[in-house]
C-alpha cells in the first residue's frame, strides 16, 4: 500500500510536488496505474463518464447483485502529501487483494472506487467523483468554468468522460450494502489516545463562497493615498476579521485559502479582489450564523472604504452522521482487529459526506504523524495502515456473514 501511494507521487502536474487535480493529465497517469494493479489483482475496470475509476471484484455465486463499495479520492490540493485519499483507494485494492488471496466467497462484490475529484480545487467545488455516484453533479455545476476559462462539461469530455451520460455513474440505493471510506485524519487526537485508527461517527457540513471586492486601479505613483479605492486593502482587512470570527466559537473553522488581484502588477493599485471563504462547523445552525456573518462583515468594509463588495456564489454541504449500523460493525471490527475502538467526528471533508446521502456509509480514520495533512509532510506508520487493512478485512467478513444470515 505504501509502495503504491509512494509510486502515485509521481503523477503530479507540477515536478517536485504533488499536484494532481480533476481530469488532469497526472490524473490519467494515476488512472494508468492504478487500473494496471486492479487488472494484476483480476479486477474488472472501468472510468465512469466522470471519470471515477472503478474495479469490481466479482461476488460468489448467487449473490443477489449487492457490492460493498470502498475507496476515496485520487486527486489532490496544491502541493498535497502522498495519503490523503490515496491511502484510502489503495487499502481498498489491498482489501481486494487479500480477498483473492484467502479466496474470500464473499455473497457480494467489491468495487475499488478512485474518485476523480475531491478537494474541490480546479472548479473551487469539491466532491465532484462521488457527486456523481450519487446524480447530483448538476448542470448548474456542469456549466461552471476553472481560473482557465474551460466549462466542467468539456473538461470532462476532454478527459474522455460524458456529462451527457452522468446518469451511469450512479448506484442503485438497493445495491449498495455500504460504502466505507477510509482516510488518514486526526492524527494529533489519535496520537494523544495512543491509537492507529478511529471510528468516524460524522463529518463536519462547510460552506464555500466565492466573493468580489470592486475598487478602481490606479497609479501607484501618483493616485494620493486619500483618493484610492484598494481592493487588496479591503480584502486584506476582512481576512483578519474572518480569523477573529473564526476564532470566536469552539469548533468553527474559517479559512481565506486563495486570493486573485487585478490587475496583480507591482505599481498599479489593486482595482479587483477575488476571494474564496471556506467555513466548517458541526452545527449547521452555527456554520450559517458564522458565514452570514463573515460575508456581513465584507459588504460592510467595502461600504467603509467606498467600493464595491459582494458574495458571487456559494456551495453548502450539511454536516452528515454516518450510519449508526456500519459504524458499530465496523467499530466492532476494530475490537477485533486488536484496537480499541475510539469513536469521534471528521473535521475534513470527505467523499463519505455525499455517499451518506444515498448510502450506508461509515469512514475509518488512519493516524497521521502530527495530524499534518494537505502538506508534502504527510506521513502515516506502517503498522497503522497494517491495522486499518486488518480492521476493514473483518469489517468485510462481519458483512458477509450478516447478508449469509439474512438470506
Ligand atoms: C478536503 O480535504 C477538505 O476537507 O477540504
Ligand atoms: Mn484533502
Ligand atoms: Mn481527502
Amino acid at each position: 500500500v505504501l509502495q503504491r501511494c509512494d509510486e502515485l507521487a509521481l503523477c503530479t502536474e507540477r515536478a517536485g510536488e504533488i499536484t494532481r487535480t480533476f481530469c488532469s493529465g497526472a490524473m490519467r497517469e494515476a488512472h494508468q496505474r492504478v487500473e494496471r494493479w486492479m487488472r494484476d489483482a483480476g479486477l474488472t475496470c472501468r472510468i465512469d463518464p466522470a471519470g471515477n475509476l472503478i474495479g469490481r471484484r466479482s461476488a460468489a455465486k448467487h449473490d443477489g447483485g449487492r457490492v460493498l463499495l470502498i475507496g476515496s479520492h485520487l486527486d489532490s490540493v496544491v502541493n498535497a502529501g502522498r495519503y490523503d485519499g490515496v491511502l484510502g483507494v489503495m487499502l481498498g485494492l489491498a482489501l481486494a487483494e487479500f480477498a483473492n488471496e484467502a479466496q474470500a466467497q464473499w455473497p457480494f462484490a467489491l468495487d475499488v472506487i478512485g474518485f476523480c475529484e475531491e478537494e474541490g480545487v480546479r472548479f473551487a467545488t469539491p466532491y465532484l467523483g462521488s457527486r456523481a455516484l450519487v446524480g447530483e453533479l448538476t448542470p448548474e455545476l456542469l456549466a461552471r468554468r476553472d481560473s482557465g476559462g474551460q466549462t466542467m462539461a468539456e473538461v470532462v469530455r476532454a478527459f474522455g468522460g460524458d456529462p451527457d451520460r452522468l446518469a451511469e455513474c450512479c448506484y442503485d440505493p438497493q445495491e449498495v450494502l455500504a460504502y466505507v471510506e477510509p482516510h488518514i485524519e486526526q492524527g494529533p487526537v489519535l496520537e494523544r489516545e495512543g491509537l492507529p485508527l478511529g471510528v468516524v461517527t460524522g463529518i463536519a457540513g462547510q460552506i464555500r463562497g466565492g466573493l468580489t471586492f470592486r475598487g478602481r486601479a490606479g497609479h501607484a505613483g501618483t493616485t494620493p493615498m486619500a483618493l484610492r479605492q484598494d481592493a487588496l486593502v479591503a480584502a486584506a482587512q476582512w481576512i483578519v476579521e474572518v480569523e477573529r470570527f473564526g476564532r470566536s466559537q469552539a469548533g468553527l473553522v474559517a479559512t481565506v485559502g486563495r486570493i486573485e488581484t487585478a490587475p496583480n502588477v507591482g505599481n498599479v493599485i489593486p482595482g479587483e479582489v477575488r476571494a474564496l471563504l471556506d467555513v466548517r462547523h458541526l452545527d449547521d445552525a452555527v456554520r450559517q450564523a458564522a458565514f452570514d456573518g463573515i460575508a456581513a462583515r465584507a459588504v460592510a468594509i467595502c461600504q467603509e472604504r467606498g467600493i464595491a463588495g459582494a458574495v458571487d456564489w456559494t456551495q453548502q454541504e450539511p454536516s452528515v452522521r454516518c450510519d449508526a449500523r456500519c459504524t458499530e460493525s465496523l467499530s466492532q471490527a476494530v475490537v477485533e482487529a486488536g484496537v480499541r475502538p475510539f469513536c469521534l467526528p471528521s473535521g475534513a471533508g470527505h467523499d463519505a459526506v455525499l455517499m451518506a446521502r444515498r448510502f450506508p456509509a461509515c469512514m475509518l480514520f488512519i493516524r497521521c504523524a502530527g495530524g499534518i495533512s494537505h502538506h508534502p509532510e504527510e506521513n502515516v506508520a506502517q503498522a497503522d495502515v497494517a491495522a486499518a487493512l486488518d480492521a476493514l478485512w473483518r469489517f468485510a467478513a462481519r458483512l458477509a456473514a450478516e447478508v449469509r444470515s439474512a438470506s
